[in-house]
């Protein structure tokens, strides 16, 4: 079998200090907010060329805190693409804005810049563009769009760890970035964890303040908040990997450019390879008219895929209430039942990429 990533092998290779960065912490009790977390949020600040960091829960819960402290209110409207995972939308649900969805870029998978002029309305306060399976977006027209409509732009890094547009950071573009450390990740937590960044101090001690309850000292609440903070075991155990992930990423880079050298000559459609951008390749989608084939065949091979996504988030029923149709985002739509995943982590073997691909050349 070879699995679709594989954590405990990684594990393996850290363990004594993943279990040392654990160990040390469970000694210290200090659980909540323990030092563990600052050290973290500056190491990952500085990995991500951001200024100022924040620890905290989950990505879903770095995006609520970006809308809110962007100031982002019921009747608002959000551009957001069809392509993504649902938490990029839903949190708007949070402060009461709408998303409304945008489609895709055939090529990058990335918000299609070419589509923003149509979506804007006067209640349009924002876009969230997502470096979708760790591709960065193409920054200048979503930035240039922002700029001269007076929009906040968030960028939904989740996916994009380390990734660069132009030799520069994805997440250092907009106004906040959100990051998550799902275990599946690039840089991925033991549990849940994500992360929210930006050069802003204003908006990072306001995203700081909410999410420790509004606390100014232990019992003095300066407003409503939340409890979004990072664990102080997470943040522990992200600390030693994020050590790793310069060397786990270029292996990413490496498997990719393996896999791209045994499949080019196929009829599929290999993710995007832009010489201005670092793909960091969270995901390794092919698309494929023929991928009830494809999968039959990985699966009789023992090889495990993924699908990200089946189903675009403007066709998904918790947005039946917006009214979209089949057809309405169609590279979109046409995509969702195209893209499969290929294994792919650092730990991945080049002779086991060479079975996968083998499998997928027995198809055409
Ligand atoms: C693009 C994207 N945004 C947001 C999230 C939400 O992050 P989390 O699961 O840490 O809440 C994820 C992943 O889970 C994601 O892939």
């Amino acid at each position: 079998m070879i699995p679709f990533m594989d954590l405990e092998t990684q594990y393996q290779a850290i363990q004594p200090e993943i279990d040392a960065a654990i160990f040390n912490v469970i000694h210290s009790y200090k659980f909540i907010n323990g030092p563990e977390v600052a050290k973290f949020e500056g190491n990952f600040a500085a990995a991500q060329d951001l200024k100022y960091m924040l620890g905290l829960a989950s990505g879903t819960a770095a995006l609520h805190l970006a809308y809110e402290v962007l100031g982002l209110k019921p009747g608002d409207e959000v551009i957001v693409p069809t392509m993504t995972f649902i938490a990029t939308a839903e949190a708007l649900k949070q402060v009461g804005a709408k998303p409304v969805f945008a489609d895709i870029d055939p090529v990058s998978y990335n918000i299609d810049c070419n589509s923003l002029k149509k979506l804007l309305t006067k209640k349009t306060k924002a876009v969230v563009i997502v470096h979708l399976h760790g591709n960065p977006c193409e920054m200048e027209p979503v930035v240039n769009f922002c700029r001269v409509n007076d929009l906040k732009l968030i960028e939904d890094c989740a996916q994009a760890h380390l990734a660069e547009y132009k030799g520069r950071k994805v997440g250092t573009f907009g106004d906040v970035a959100t990051f998550s450390f799902y275990p599946g990740k690039n840089l991925g937590a033991y549990g849940d964890a994500g992360a929210l960044g930006t050069n802003n101090e204003a908006l990072y001690e306001k995203a700081k303040l909410l999410a420790n309850h509004g606390r100014e000292e232990k019992y003095i609440h300066r407003t409503e908040g939340y409890n979004y903070r990072l664990d102080t075991l997470q943040a522990a155990i992200l600390d030693v990997k994020l050590r790793y992930l310069p060397r786990w990423t270029d292996q990413r880079i490496n498997i990719a450019k393996k896999y791209r050298s045994l499949l080019n000559h196929l009829p599929i459609t290999l993710p995007e390879m832009n010489p201005d951008k670092k793909h960091v390749y969270h995901i390794y989608a092919v698309a494929t008219e023929r991928r009830d084939k494809l999968s039959a065949t990985l699966k009789a091979h023992k090889i495990a895929f993924g699908i990200h996504y089946p189903l675009s988030l403007h066709l998904q029923p918790a947005y039946s209430y917006l009214k979209y149709k089949p057809g309405d985002l169609p590279i979109s739509e046409r995509l969702s039942n195209q893209f499969l995943s290929l294994p792919m982590y650092a730990e991945l073997a080049e002779i086991e990429i060479e079975k996968i691909c083998r499998a997928i050349s027995s198809v055409y």
